[in-house]
Protein backbone atom coordinates (compact mmCIF):
# COMPACT_ATOMS: atom_id res chain seq x y z
CA UNK A 1 0.00 0.00 0.00
CA UNK A 2 2.75 2.04 1.54
CA UNK A 3 5.23 1.23 -1.79
CA UNK A 4 1.92 2.31 -3.90
CA UNK A 5 0.95 5.58 -2.55
CA UNK A 6 4.68 6.55 -2.83
CA UNK A 7 4.10 5.69 -6.25
CA UNK A 8 1.25 7.87 -6.65
CA UNK A 9 1.32 10.88 -4.13
CA UNK A 10 4.65 12.51 -5.85
CA UNK A 11 2.67 12.07 -8.98
CA UNK A 12 -0.67 13.83 -8.04
CA UNK A 13 2.09 16.68 -6.29
CA UNK A 14 4.10 17.07 -9.38
CA UNK A 15 0.34 17.46 -11.41
CA UNK A 16 -0.92 19.94 -8.92
CA UNK A 17 1.95 21.79 -8.71
CA UNK A 18 2.23 21.79 -12.56
CA UNK A 19 -1.06 22.90 -13.13
CA UNK A 20 -0.76 25.47 -10.47
CA UNK A 21 2.22 27.27 -12.26
CA UNK A 22 0.22 26.93 -15.44
CA UNK A 23 -2.80 28.78 -14.30
CA UNK A 24 -0.51 31.31 -12.04
CA UNK A 25 0.80 31.93 -14.89
CA UNK A 26 -2.09 32.64 -17.09
CA UNK A 27 -3.06 34.93 -14.00
CA UNK A 28 -0.08 36.94 -13.98
CA UNK A 29 -0.89 37.63 -17.58
CA UNK A 30 -4.30 38.50 -17.39
CA UNK A 31 -3.85 40.49 -14.51
CA UNK A 32 -0.51 42.20 -16.36
CA UNK A 33 -1.96 43.04 -20.12
CA UNK A 34 -6.14 43.05 -19.68
CA UNK A 35 -7.46 46.57 -18.22
CA UNK A 36 -8.63 44.13 -14.71
CA UNK A 37 -5.97 46.48 -13.05
CA UNK A 38 -5.10 49.37 -15.38
CA UNK A 39 -5.39 51.14 -18.75
CA UNK A 40 -2.00 51.86 -19.83
CA UNK A 41 -1.25 50.66 -23.23
CA UNK A 42 -2.83 51.93 -26.46
CA UNK A 43 -4.49 48.54 -26.96
CA UNK A 44 -6.30 49.24 -23.03
CA UNK A 45 -7.37 52.24 -24.08
CA UNK A 46 -8.29 51.02 -27.50
CA UNK A 47 -10.23 48.35 -25.49
CA UNK A 48 -12.23 50.82 -23.34
CA UNK A 49 -13.11 52.82 -26.67
CA UNK A 50 -14.63 49.81 -27.96
CA UNK A 51 -16.36 48.85 -25.37
CA UNK A 52 -17.98 52.29 -24.66
CA UNK A 53 -18.75 52.87 -28.17
CA UNK A 54 -20.28 49.65 -29.05
CA UNK A 55 -22.68 50.14 -25.96
CA UNK A 56 -23.65 53.70 -27.93
CA UNK A 57 -23.88 51.89 -31.18
CA UNK A 58 -26.35 49.50 -29.52
CA UNK A 59 -28.06 52.38 -27.79
CA UNK A 60 -28.65 53.89 -31.64
CA UNK A 61 -30.41 50.57 -32.73
CA UNK A 62 -34.07 51.67 -30.40
CA UNK A 63 -36.19 53.62 -32.22
CA UNK A 64 -37.76 56.13 -31.62
CA UNK A 65 -34.29 57.54 -30.16
CA UNK A 66 -34.22 57.58 -26.13
CA UNK A 67 -33.05 60.69 -25.30
CA UNK A 68 -29.56 61.04 -23.86
CA UNK A 69 -29.31 57.39 -24.24
CA UNK A 70 -25.59 56.06 -23.14
CA UNK A 71 -25.09 58.89 -21.34
CA UNK A 72 -22.22 57.30 -18.96
CA UNK A 73 -20.52 56.16 -22.29
CA UNK A 74 -20.32 59.06 -23.81
CA UNK A 75 -18.91 60.54 -20.60
CA UNK A 76 -16.21 57.18 -20.55
CA UNK A 77 -15.57 57.93 -23.75
CA UNK A 78 -14.44 61.86 -23.68
CA UNK A 79 -11.11 61.24 -21.48
CA UNK A 80 -10.38 58.38 -23.96
CA UNK A 81 -11.14 60.20 -27.27
CA UNK A 82 -8.77 63.30 -25.88
CA UNK A 83 -6.19 61.18 -25.11
CA UNK A 84 -2.95 61.77 -26.64
CA UNK A 85 -2.33 58.46 -27.56
CA UNK A 86 -5.48 58.17 -29.42
CA UNK A 87 -5.63 60.80 -31.25
CA UNK A 88 -2.18 60.52 -32.73
CA UNK A 89 -4.00 57.26 -33.95
CA UNK A 90 -6.72 58.43 -35.17
CA UNK A 91 -6.69 56.43 -38.56
CA UNK A 92 -6.44 53.22 -36.45
CA UNK A 93 -10.32 51.92 -37.31
CA UNK A 94 -11.72 51.62 -34.12
CA UNK A 95 -9.97 54.85 -32.91
CA UNK A 96 -11.83 56.43 -35.92
CA UNK A 97 -15.22 54.76 -35.44
CA UNK A 98 -14.99 55.74 -32.05
CA UNK A 99 -14.94 59.33 -33.08
CA UNK A 100 -17.24 58.76 -35.88
CA UNK A 101 -19.96 57.06 -33.42
CA UNK A 102 -19.68 59.94 -31.13
CA UNK A 103 -20.07 62.68 -33.71
CA UNK A 104 -23.33 61.09 -34.80
CA UNK A 105 -24.33 60.90 -31.17
CA UNK A 106 -23.97 64.63 -30.96
CA UNK A 107 -25.88 64.96 -33.94
CA UNK A 108 -29.04 62.27 -33.49
CA UNK A 109 -29.22 64.79 -30.53
CA UNK A 110 -29.02 67.93 -32.11
CA UNK A 111 -31.42 67.08 -35.06
CA UNK A 112 -33.88 65.71 -32.18
CA UNK A 113 -33.85 69.18 -30.43
CA UNK A 114 -32.26 67.76 -26.98
CA UNK A 115 -30.08 69.53 -25.44
CA UNK A 116 -26.79 67.51 -23.98
CA UNK A 117 -24.33 70.27 -23.38
CA UNK A 118 -24.25 69.12 -19.41
CA UNK A 119 -22.33 66.17 -20.91
CA UNK A 120 -21.16 66.88 -24.27
CA UNK A 121 -20.14 70.41 -25.82
CA UNK A 122 -20.23 71.73 -29.17
CA UNK A 123 -16.40 72.03 -28.36
CA UNK A 124 -15.63 68.61 -28.29
CA UNK A 125 -17.84 67.62 -31.13
CA UNK A 126 -15.88 70.33 -33.11
CA UNK A 127 -13.02 68.78 -31.92
CA UNK A 128 -13.68 65.63 -32.46
CA UNK A 129 -14.56 66.56 -36.32
CA UNK A 130 -11.20 68.29 -36.90
CA UNK A 131 -9.60 65.25 -35.43
CA UNK A 132 -10.70 62.82 -38.13
CA UNK A 133 -10.82 65.33 -40.87
CA UNK A 134 -8.56 63.81 -43.01
CA UNK A 135 -9.20 59.74 -42.35
CA UNK A 136 -10.27 58.65 -45.14
CA UNK A 137 -12.46 55.80 -43.96
CA UNK A 138 -16.21 54.20 -44.89
CA UNK A 139 -18.70 55.41 -42.46
CA UNK A 140 -22.21 55.97 -42.87
CA UNK A 141 -23.97 55.45 -39.49
CA UNK A 142 -23.64 53.31 -36.24
CA UNK A 143 -26.44 51.02 -37.36
CA UNK A 144 -27.83 49.84 -40.50
CA UNK A 145 -31.04 49.00 -41.26
CA UNK A 146 -32.27 45.63 -42.94
CA UNK A 147 -35.19 44.25 -44.50
CA UNK A 148 -35.89 40.59 -43.55
CA UNK A 149 -36.76 39.57 -46.91
CA UNK A 150 -33.42 40.76 -48.10
CA UNK A 151 -31.00 39.70 -45.16
CA UNK A 152 -31.71 36.29 -45.91
CA UNK A 153 -31.10 36.61 -49.86
CA UNK A 154 -27.35 35.98 -49.44
CA UNK A 155 -27.20 32.48 -48.86
CA UNK A 156 -25.43 31.71 -52.11
CA UNK A 157 -21.68 31.26 -51.10
CA UNK A 158 -19.55 31.53 -48.39
CA UNK A 159 -18.50 35.05 -49.76
CA UNK A 160 -21.77 36.64 -49.35
CA UNK A 161 -23.07 34.43 -46.73
CA UNK A 162 -20.24 35.76 -44.12
CA UNK A 163 -20.73 38.83 -44.77
CA UNK A 164 -24.67 38.31 -44.56
CA UNK A 165 -24.49 37.49 -40.79
CA UNK A 166 -25.36 39.77 -38.16
CA UNK A 167 -26.43 39.88 -35.05
CA UNK A 168 -30.14 40.53 -34.45
CA UNK A 169 -31.75 41.50 -31.27
CA UNK A 170 -35.75 42.49 -32.82
CA UNK A 171 -37.45 39.17 -32.73
CA UNK A 172 -41.28 38.63 -33.54
CA UNK A 173 -41.63 36.58 -30.58
CA UNK A 174 -42.72 33.21 -32.39
CA UNK A 175 -41.27 30.03 -32.19
CA UNK A 176 -38.89 28.48 -34.26
CA UNK A 177 -39.68 25.03 -34.51
CA UNK A 178 -38.05 22.22 -32.43
CA UNK A 179 -37.06 20.76 -36.52
CA UNK A 180 -35.49 23.85 -37.68
CA UNK A 181 -33.68 24.05 -34.40
CA UNK A 182 -32.15 20.24 -34.82
CA UNK A 183 -31.00 21.04 -38.25
CA UNK A 184 -29.80 23.75 -37.19
CA UNK A 185 -27.68 22.13 -34.49
CA UNK A 186 -26.86 19.39 -37.45
CA UNK A 187 -25.03 21.87 -39.17
CA UNK A 188 -23.26 23.30 -36.40
CA UNK A 189 -21.86 20.15 -35.31
CA UNK A 190 -19.48 19.91 -38.61
CA UNK A 191 -17.44 22.38 -36.27
CA UNK A 192 -13.94 20.62 -36.11
CA UNK A 193 -12.62 20.04 -31.79
CA UNK A 194 -9.59 18.97 -30.78
CA UNK A 195 -8.96 15.08 -31.90
CA UNK A 196 -12.47 15.28 -32.59
CA UNK A 197 -13.88 15.22 -29.33
CA UNK A 198 -16.77 17.54 -29.31
CA UNK A 199 -16.91 18.64 -26.22
CA UNK A 200 -19.50 20.89 -27.15
CA UNK A 201 -23.80 20.77 -25.99
CA UNK A 202 -26.03 22.90 -26.76
CA UNK A 203 -29.57 23.61 -24.20
CA UNK A 204 -32.63 24.76 -25.38
CA UNK A 205 -34.46 26.96 -22.85
CA UNK A 206 -38.04 27.39 -23.43
CA UNK A 207 -39.63 28.22 -20.31
CA UNK A 208 -39.94 32.50 -20.16
CA UNK A 209 -39.41 32.99 -16.65
CA UNK A 210 -36.19 31.01 -17.06
CA UNK A 211 -35.06 32.74 -19.71
CA UNK A 212 -35.77 36.19 -18.19
CA UNK A 213 -33.60 34.68 -15.20
CA UNK A 214 -30.86 33.74 -17.69
CA UNK A 215 -30.73 36.67 -19.11
CA UNK A 216 -31.20 39.03 -16.21
CA UNK A 217 -27.88 37.15 -14.35
CA UNK A 218 -26.23 37.66 -18.22
CA UNK A 219 -27.18 41.39 -18.30
CA UNK A 220 -25.94 42.20 -22.21
CA UNK A 221 -28.96 42.52 -23.88
CA UNK A 222 -31.36 44.53 -21.41
CA UNK A 223 -34.12 46.56 -23.44
CA UNK A 224 -34.35 43.53 -25.76
CA UNK A 225 -35.53 40.67 -23.65
CA UNK A 226 -38.86 41.32 -24.36
CA UNK A 227 -39.98 39.20 -27.62
CA UNK A 228 -37.08 36.49 -26.24
CA UNK A 229 -39.35 33.14 -25.94
CA UNK A 230 -36.05 30.74 -26.87
CA UNK A 231 -32.70 30.79 -25.63
CA UNK A 232 -29.63 28.15 -26.48
CA UNK A 233 -26.71 27.70 -23.98
CA UNK A 234 -23.72 26.63 -25.51
CA UNK A 235 -21.61 24.78 -22.92
CA UNK A 236 -17.81 22.94 -23.27
CA UNK A 237 -17.50 19.94 -21.29
CA UNK A 238 -14.09 19.87 -18.98
CA UNK A 239 -14.41 16.02 -19.20
CA UNK A 240 -13.14 15.54 -22.56
CA UNK A 241 -10.03 17.22 -22.07
CA UNK A 242 -6.80 15.37 -20.87
CA UNK A 243 -3.70 17.18 -20.82
CA UNK A 244 -2.53 20.22 -18.59
CA UNK A 245 -1.46 22.03 -21.44
CA UNK A 246 -5.31 21.84 -23.06
CA UNK A 247 -6.34 23.64 -19.88
CA UNK A 248 -8.05 26.37 -22.09
CA UNK A 249 -8.69 24.36 -24.95
CA UNK A 250 -12.26 24.03 -23.75
CA UNK A 251 -12.68 27.91 -24.67
CA UNK A 252 -10.95 27.32 -28.26
CA UNK A 253 -13.32 24.53 -28.97
CA UNK A 254 -16.40 26.10 -27.70
CA UNK A 255 -15.66 29.18 -29.58
CA UNK A 256 -15.08 27.53 -32.93
CA UNK A 257 -18.69 25.71 -32.01
CA UNK A 258 -20.09 29.15 -31.58
CA UNK A 259 -18.97 30.49 -34.25
CA UNK A 260 -20.85 27.40 -36.59
CA UNK A 261 -23.81 27.84 -34.83
CA UNK A 262 -23.97 31.38 -35.46
CA UNK A 263 -23.54 30.58 -39.07
CA UNK A 264 -25.87 27.16 -38.95
CA UNK A 265 -28.40 29.27 -37.46
CA UNK A 266 -28.27 32.29 -40.06
CA UNK A 267 -28.40 29.75 -42.76
CA UNK A 268 -31.75 28.06 -41.18
CA UNK A 269 -32.70 32.06 -41.39
CA UNK A 270 -33.18 31.64 -36.85
CA UNK A 271 -32.05 35.38 -35.80
CA UNK A 272 -29.65 35.03 -32.81
CA UNK A 273 -28.04 37.13 -30.92
CA UNK A 274 -24.86 35.75 -29.32
CA UNK A 275 -24.36 36.75 -25.45
CA UNK A 276 -21.60 36.85 -23.37
CA UNK A 277 -20.41 34.81 -20.68
CA UNK A 278 -17.93 36.30 -19.57
CA UNK A 279 -18.94 36.36 -16.09
CA UNK A 280 -17.18 35.46 -12.59
CA UNK A 281 -17.86 32.50 -10.27
CA UNK A 282 -21.16 34.79 -8.49
CA UNK A 283 -23.24 34.42 -11.42
CA UNK A 284 -22.07 30.93 -12.36
CA UNK A 285 -23.67 30.09 -8.82
CA UNK A 286 -26.12 32.27 -9.68
CA UNK A 287 -27.14 30.28 -12.40
CA UNK A 288 -26.15 26.78 -11.34
CA UNK A 289 -28.79 27.34 -8.59
CA UNK A 290 -31.98 27.28 -11.09
CA UNK A 291 -30.25 25.51 -13.85
CA UNK A 292 -29.18 21.80 -14.09
CA UNK A 293 -26.12 22.07 -16.18
CA UNK A 294 -23.26 19.60 -15.05
CA UNK A 295 -20.73 21.62 -12.88
CA UNK A 296 -18.21 19.88 -15.49
CA UNK A 297 -19.55 22.02 -18.18
CA UNK A 298 -18.61 25.75 -19.04
CA UNK A 299 -21.08 28.27 -20.21
CA UNK A 300 -19.38 29.34 -23.40
CA UNK A 301 -22.55 31.71 -24.03
CA UNK A 302 -26.18 32.18 -24.54
CA UNK A 303 -27.86 32.75 -27.73
CA UNK A 304 -31.18 34.17 -27.82
CA UNK A 305 -32.79 32.99 -30.94
CA UNK A 306 -35.94 33.81 -33.04
CA UNK A 307 -37.69 35.19 -36.26
CA UNK A 308 -36.10 38.41 -36.96
CA UNK A 309 -39.13 41.08 -37.68
CA UNK A 310 -39.88 42.46 -40.86
CA UNK A 311 -37.33 45.82 -40.10
CA UNK A 312 -34.69 45.71 -37.97
CA UNK A 313 -31.91 47.55 -37.27
CA UNK A 314 -28.12 46.12 -36.47
CA UNK A 315 -25.19 47.67 -35.27
CA UNK A 316 -22.75 48.55 -37.89
CA UNK A 317 -19.84 47.05 -35.67
CA UNK A 318 -17.13 48.12 -38.24
CA UNK A 319 -14.27 45.90 -38.77
CA UNK A 320 -11.01 45.61 -38.75
CA UNK A 321 -8.53 45.86 -42.01
CA UNK A 322 -7.02 42.31 -42.72
CA UNK A 323 -3.70 44.84 -43.09
CA UNK A 324 -4.31 45.68 -39.21
CA UNK A 325 -4.86 42.25 -38.52
CA UNK A 326 -2.82 40.20 -40.65
CA UNK A 327 1.40 40.29 -39.34
CA UNK A 328 4.14 38.86 -40.88
CA UNK A 329 6.74 37.70 -38.88
CA UNK A 330 10.59 37.36 -40.47
CA UNK A 331 13.50 35.71 -39.20
CA UNK A 332 14.81 39.18 -37.83
CA UNK A 333 11.52 39.82 -35.96
C1 LIG B 1 -19.04 35.81 -27.45
C2 LIG B 1 -19.92 36.98 -27.81
C3 LIG B 1 -20.63 37.62 -26.82
C4 LIG B 1 -21.50 38.66 -27.13
N1 LIG B 1 -22.25 39.25 -26.14
C5 LIG B 1 -23.16 40.19 -26.46
C6 LIG B 1 -24.02 40.73 -25.45
O1 LIG B 1 -23.92 40.37 -24.27
N2 LIG B 1 -24.94 41.65 -25.83
C7 LIG B 1 -25.08 42.05 -27.14
O2 LIG B 1 -25.95 42.88 -27.42
N3 LIG B 1 -24.26 41.56 -28.10
C8 LIG B 1 -23.33 40.64 -27.80
N4 LIG B 1 -22.52 40.10 -28.77
C9 LIG B 1 -22.70 40.52 -30.15
C10 LIG B 1 -21.57 41.43 -30.59
O3 LIG B 1 -21.84 42.72 -30.15
C11 LIG B 1 -21.49 41.35 -32.12
O4 LIG B 1 -21.18 40.03 -32.49
C12 LIG B 1 -20.40 42.27 -32.69
O5 LIG B 1 -20.72 43.61 -32.46
C13 LIG B 1 -20.26 42.06 -34.18
O6 LIG B 1 -21.49 42.30 -34.82
P1 LIG B 1 -22.21 41.21 -35.74
O7 LIG B 1 -22.39 39.96 -34.91
O8 LIG B 1 -23.54 41.81 -36.12
O9 LIG B 1 -21.32 40.95 -36.91
C14 LIG B 1 -21.63 39.09 -28.47
C15 LIG B 1 -20.86 38.45 -29.45
C16 LIG B 1 -20.04 37.41 -29.14
C17 LIG B 1 -19.27 36.72 -30.24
Amino acid sequence: MTRILKKIIPNVFKKIIHLTINYGSDFLKYWKYSTVNKVDSLENKECELILNYHSIEKGMLFSPMKPKFAMQRVINLHSYLNDFDIMENASNSQIFIAYKVVIEYYELHENAGIDISDYYTLEQYDKYKKIIKDVGLDFNSGKVCYLKNDFYKKNANFFDFSFSRKSVRNFTGEKVSYQKILDAITLANNAPSVCNRQASKVYLVEDKSLIDFCLHVQGGLNGYTENINQLLILTCNREYFYTIGERNQLYIDGGIYLMNLLYALHFYEIACCPANWGKTIYEENKLAEKIKIKSSEQIICMIPIGLAIDEFNVTLSYRRSAEEVLKVISSND
